[in-house]
């Protein structure tokens, strides 16, 4: 056939969705583009995580020792057994996290040691994880390069390559200040202005790509802020929401680097952890987008600081604001649209500002007249 006709064919049947009909051939690791021009017209997009069996999925979750790994893999481990889920990360994990599960070294950046663990763990779902997020990135802009882009495209050759199903979270950083900010919709103009939210966009549209190209399975949930109560934030824009609750019991007062009125999405750890678990499960076919917003409470500083009070009346906040993040922040939805994620997949959040706050403080402070009143 001639290589014109051939272009235009390929090209053609990537401009449909591939849940329509077919699925790229998987490639060799490393040789995208060389190989790949061959798409079986008969061949079928797989939408099973259970590679076609009844067995459960086998997961790797990339930086697990963060703020989120922790309780993914416990949430995972409840579903789908112990052993079926390895964390891995560049950091030593603590006692209690190395006995409760499998846990491997594994830097992104290694391409072989990563698919090396794929293949001898069998792995068939991959949580991308490992990141350098937005504050921190911007104290190290070429690590952030490496870690966010590379390791990204590592993931994204691994997963093609050995047929994995692959979750990418990216985040309200993906948007900037030319985005519709109260609600941001799905699709709209992102231009964000850091380098965490310049290689999400990037993380986004590579996934897209792989998916329309080569049909792999690739899931993103752009997550607002996570409030946690056990796990510290990794140096993001919203940390202030965390750090609040653990200097409010710890010494009554608080200081905020954010202005008062500076809204944000939010959502409390579980209702995050539970939608990565629902869209990684989700049929294929009620997929409309690989991309979605999930949302579920949007406040400031100051709105947070009211709900605190009135479970500790004496508590203080007061504000020292800084410039970097304050910029940050005002270049960020201030409210989230997940209106498709709630139609396609059912995505419904538990935790609103009142239940956070009641939870984030008995948790912290059980002993507290909080708990008591639970
Ligand atoms: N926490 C949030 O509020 C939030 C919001 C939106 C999106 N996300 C995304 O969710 C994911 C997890 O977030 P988190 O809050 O747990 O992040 P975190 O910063 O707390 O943890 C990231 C982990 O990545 C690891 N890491 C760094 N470089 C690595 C490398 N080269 N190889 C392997 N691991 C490496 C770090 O050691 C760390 O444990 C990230 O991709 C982040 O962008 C988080």
């Amino acid at each position: 056939m001639p290589v014109l006709r051939m272009l235009q064919r390929v090209v053609g049947q990537m401009l449909q969705s591939p849940a329509g009909g077919y699925r790229a051939a998987v490639l060799p690791g490393r040789v995208l583009g060389t190989s790949s021009w061959h798409i079986p017209a008969d061949a079928n997009f797989h939408s099973g995580s259970l590679s076609g069996t009844d067995r459960p999925p086998r997961v790797l979750i990339t930086g697990g020792l963060g703020q989120l790994g922790v309780g993914l893999a416990n949430l995972l481990r409840e579903h789908f057994g112990t052993d079926n889920v390895i964390l891995t990360d560049i950091r030593k994990p603590s006692d209690q996290v190395f006995h409760s599960g499998p846990f491997i070294y594994s830097d992104v950046l290694d391409y072989k040691n990563l698919r090396e663990i794929v293949v001898n763990h069998r792995i068939t779902w991959l949580i991308h994880y490992g990141a350098l997020l937005s504050a921190i990135g911007e104290t190290n802009v070429s690590l952030a390069k490496a870690v966010n882009i590379t390791g990204l495209h590592n993931v994204l050759d691994i997963a093609l390559e050995h047929n994995l199903r692959l979750f990418v979270p990216s985040t309200i950083g993906a948007f900037g200040p030319t985005s519709p900010r109260d609600p941001t919709p799905d699709l709209c103009v992102q231009r964000p202005r850091t380098i965490y939210g310049v290689s999400k966009v990037h993380a986004e549209l590579m996934g897209e790509y792989y998916y329309y190209r080569y049909g792999l399975d690739f899931r993103c949930l752009r997550y607002p802020g996570i409030i946690s109560a056990d796990s510290e934030p990794g140096g993001g824009t919203t940390d202030y929401a965390v750090q609040i609750f653990h200097d409010a019991i710890k010494n009554g007062k608080y200081e905020c680097y954010l202005k008062p009125s500076t809204r944000l999405p939010m959502m409390y750890i579980d209702d995050c952890l539970r939608a990565t678990l629902e869209v990684m499960e989700a049929p294929a076919e009620s997929l409309s987008l690989r991309t979605y917003n999930i949302n579920a409470m949007s406040f400031c500083p100051e709105e947070l600081a009211q709900e605190v009070l009135k479970h500790m009346p004496e508590f203080q906040i007061t504000y020292k604001v800084d410039s970097v993040r304050q910029a940050i922040a005002e270049s960020w939805p201030m409210n989230f649209d997940d209106s498709n994620a709630r139609k396609d997949w059912g995505w419904k959040h538990d935790f609103d500002l009142p239940e956070l706050v009641t939870t984030m403080l008995s948790f912290l402070d059980p002993e507290s007249r909080v708990a008591q009143a639970n």
